[in-house]
């Protein structure tokens, strides 16, 4: 417990929607790192470095998401089973058959979109009192939106390869 003016009920409202945005960051971390593992083609430097980039970024805020929620007294959740119970993002399964570069690339950009998306839903959920996780959250959608963008504008100069 938190003796920082948080009530226990918020501290349990926003730790649990914490948890969930930390799936499903766990989950397009993944998914960007695999693509970045697995993509080929004429491009395949410019796809791979660009992709390490986004995954990097993404390792970053699963750690800086997991201990907001510790800042907020609670556990993270640590566990494939639990991260694949919360996620809301699609995780790309091995079962699939893989897309070409662009395809990927235009899955990403899919998902950063989704993704801004749902922390702004998760923003309107947080207790007003918690201005922490509001202030963390909103750092979390700006620094998104300037990937997004770059994620689209790199899609115009990219070919199929
Ligand atoms: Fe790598």
């Amino acid at each position: 417990m938190v003796h920082t003016g948080l009530s226990n009920e918020c501290v349990k409202q926003s730790t649990a929607l914490l948890n969930s945005l930390l799936a499903s960051h766990f989950t397009l971390l993944l998914k960007t790192w695999q693509f970045h593992w697995n993509v080929v083609g004429q491009s395949f430097s410019s796809y791979h470095e660009a992709m390490e980039k986004l995954y990097t970024a993404e390792i970053n805020r699963v750690d800086d998401t997991a201990e907001r929620i510790r800042a907020l007294g609670e556990r993270p959740l640590g566990s494939m089973k639990s991260m694949l119970e919360c996620k809301d993002i699609k995780e790309f399964c091995m079962s699939e058959a893989l897309p070409e570069a662009i395809v990927m690339w235009q899955m990403i950009r899919d998902d950063w979109d989704t993704m801004i998306r749902i922390i702004r839903e998760k923003h309107e959920q947080v207790p007003a009192e918690d201005l922490g996780t509001i202030n963390f959250l909103e750092d979390m959608i700006e620094s998104m939106e300037k990937e997004a963008w770059m994620i689209r504008a790199d899609n115009v100069t990219r070919s199929a390869t």
